[in-house]
């Protein structure tokens, strides 16, 4: 069974086709149009200018990922397509397309929630570490970390979650993006602020934490804040290396409240194992804070699989084709969609 998927829910036009292999399914390709020079300048995505570039970009990227898997229209089983959570403009696009493409070829469409798809990255074959086999058992534990999302979500089985938290303000990868802008590293924030942070020394500042105990909820803005304030602290001349220790300080502080509360909620829940997905989820100091405190197997992901992409798409539509899952043409797009 064939099954392509398309996302267009934030900046990627992104389009895949995988094939089912059991457990966990081949990707036989895996193609991603990037806005992010476009979103540059802005520091931000732009949601006008996204979904225009997603309109320009959806056939010419979707003929490309059959192209490279070597499939015509008629090798595939479905199309799966993101209906949500995302941005309205962008998300508008894929499913059009989706919608078009389904019923002009005669294909099943699966309608596919976004968070659900970055789960179901690890059921994608990948070579490397942290890779799942149908011997991890439930109930997993998934953080998953994006420039959109900051949420702890336990997985009890396929397609059965529960919401544990999330942030309450800022998602993590928001407050990377907005942190990079305030000290001018680029966009996106998240790789510029983890290479700065290199050369820096994570102990420099002693930004807060918001620890919201009791809870599984995060919040980043009194961070964010708190960077703002140093900054404008240090307006004359500034001490050596003062962009890098910030950068660290900063992550550091991101990154211990995220492996920390992740520890406690998979020790509160009985995890048997904690999936990391999304954006943020690239960041090595992340990885290896989360694997230092979590007690059971912490599975990541290759950087192309953390970041938004179809391949997952189409592994989540996979298994929710298998359970019978079916849109009707009147599927529409849920830009505040969630997954418990
Ligand atoms: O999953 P993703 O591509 O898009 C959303 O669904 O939001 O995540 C993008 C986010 C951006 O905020 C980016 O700054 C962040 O992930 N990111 C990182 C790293 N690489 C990307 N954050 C921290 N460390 C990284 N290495
Ligand atoms: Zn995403």
């Amino acid at each position: 069974m064939r099954i392509l998927g398309i996302e267009t829910s934030c900046d990627e036009t992104a389009a895949a086709v995988v094939e089912d292999g059991g457990y966990r399914c081949a990707i036989l390709s895996n193609v991603i149009a990037s806005q992010v020079d476009l979103h540059a300048q802005y520091g931000g995505v732009f949601p006008e200018v996204a979904s225009r570039a997603h309109v320009e970009a959806i056939a010419p990227v979707v003929e490309q990922a059959l192209r490279d898997a070597h499939v015509g229209w008629d090798d595939l089983d479905a199309i799966a397509v993101t209906y949500g959570p995302g941005l309205p403009g962008s998300l508008l696009v894929g499913l059009n397309f989706a919608k078009g493409a389904a019923l002009g070829k005669g294909l099943p469409l699966v309608p596919v929630n976004h968070l659900e798809a970055h789960l179901y990255a690890h059921w994608l074959r990948t070579e490397g570490d942290g890779a799942l086999d149908d011997a991890t058992p439930f109930p997993m534990l998934a953080l998953i970390v994006s420039g959109g999302h900051t949420e702890l979500i336990l997985m009890h089985d396929h397609g059965r979650y529960t919401y544990l938290g999330g942030t309450l303000d800022d998602a993590a990868g928001e407050a990377f993006d907005k942190v990079a802008r305030l000290l001018e590293l680029g966009y996106p924030g998240g790789p510029a602020i983890e290479q700065a942070a290199r050369q820096g020394n994570a102990r420099a500042f002693d930004f807060p934490r918001a620890w919201l105990t009791g809870t599984h909820d995060f919040s980043f803005s009194g961070l964010k804040t708190a960077v703002l304030r140093t900054l404008q602290r240090f307006n004359g001349p500034r001490p050596p290396r003062f962009f890098a220790d910030m950068a660290a300080s900063f992550q550091a502080a991101v990154v211990e409240v995220l492996a920390e509360k992740t520890a406690q909620a998979a020790k509160a829940h009985g995890a048997q194992a904690v999936l990391l997905s999304g954006g943020v989820s690239a960041n090595a100091s992340l990885r290896t804070a989360t694997r230092a405190r979590v007690e059971v197997p912490v599975h990541t992901l290759p950087l192309i699989l953390c970041t938004d992409n179809a391949a997952m798409v189409a592994a989540a539509g996979t298994y929710r084709y298998r359970a019978g899952v079916r849109a009707g043409w009147d599927l529409d797009i849920e830009p505040g969609l969630r997954l418990a």
